[in-house]
């Protein structure tokens, strides 16, 4: 880190959680952000869901969005991904406008920026390693592409054991981590993640944060959704909460976590 004087969130990032890296996430005013979303609306039909949205990711930063059912916690990260057109509003990745130059998502998804869907939407009839190929679609690397199997196949062991099995069949929770992996074939810059903790049983869930800051550690940001907002504050270097399309809190994870009203309204406390 940089930060020559140290920031507030510097201080409270919990023990173990991974110092971001690249960048500086504690400092974020000396790094440009590597995503920008400003003032986004988006919505379906008539109906707009997100009213003016502002929030970024620096590099190296766990980023969580945590908010109650129908928030608009997917229909942001569908809105960064271009699957769901913005209204309004700027989303910059890298630099680059995304809105104002009308960017189709596989070419979002080349730019480095790829989307582990929320209930994993795995392809069930192929098989695990074709889902995974299914991930690297917009690569043209073969060097790359077997070299990033191989960090897959390391973060989740189990899926090389499985690779020749329909992705169908497997656990929720392997279908999670299959979920990532594809999108990690991406080699992307920034994962998009929408409740991957969803259904899962504790101790999934504890491996998939551990396999997050891991990817963390080795330089990917994440941007993650979530309804588990305890797992993921602790695991976040800062947080937004979300409540019907608007950001109402901002803080680092630590600080969101010890906040009154995300205690009261999320934590159950
Ligand atoms: N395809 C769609 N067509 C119309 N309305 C939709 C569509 N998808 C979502 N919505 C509505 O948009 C609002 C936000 O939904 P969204 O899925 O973004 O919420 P969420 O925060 O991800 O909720 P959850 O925690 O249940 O996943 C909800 O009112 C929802 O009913
Ligand atoms: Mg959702």
């Amino acid at each position: 880190m940089t930060a020559a004087v140290p920031s507030a969130a510097s201080a409270e990032l919990s023990p173990g959680v991974p110092q971001p890296a690249t960048g500086d996430a504690t400092s974020p005013a000396t790094a440009s952000p590597l995503l920008l979303v400003e003032d986004l609306e988006a919505g379906y039909g008539p109906i707009n869901v997100l009213h003016r949205l502002s929030l970024t990711v620096y590099p190296g930063e766990i980023v969580a969005i945590i908010g109650a059912n129908g928030a608009g916690k997917t229909t942001t990260l569908l809105a960064i991904s271009g699957i769901v057109p913005a209204r309004a509003g700027r989303i910059v990745f890298q630099g680059r406008d995304l809105t104002a130059e009308g960017i189709p998502p596989h070419e979002i998804v080349r730019l480095g920026l790829a989307h582990a869907p929320e209930g994993r939407k795995i392809f069930p009839r192929l098989t695990v390693r074709e889902n995974l190929d299914m991930g690297a679609f917009t690569r043209n690397d073969p060097d790359g592409i077997a070299a990033d199997l191989e960090k897959v196949f390391t973060l989740f062991p189990i899926l090389r054991q499985r690779q020749q099995q329909p992705g169908g069949l497997l656990s929720g929770g392997e279908q999670q981590m299959l979920a990532i992996a594809r999108a990690l074939m991406a080699r992307p810059k920034l994962l998009l993640l929408d409740e991957p903790s969803l259904g899962l049983a504790p101790q999934i869930v504890v491996h998939i944060f551990q396999v997050i800051r891991e990817l963390n550690r080795q330089g990917v940001s994440v941007l993650l959704v979530e309804q588990n907002a305890r797992m993921a504050l602790k695991n976040a270097h800062r947080g937004y909460v979300l409540e019907t399309g608007r950001i109402t809190l901002s803080g680092t994870g630590q600080q969101l976590l010890h906040d009154p009203r995300v205690r009261a309204a999320y934590l159950g406390e």
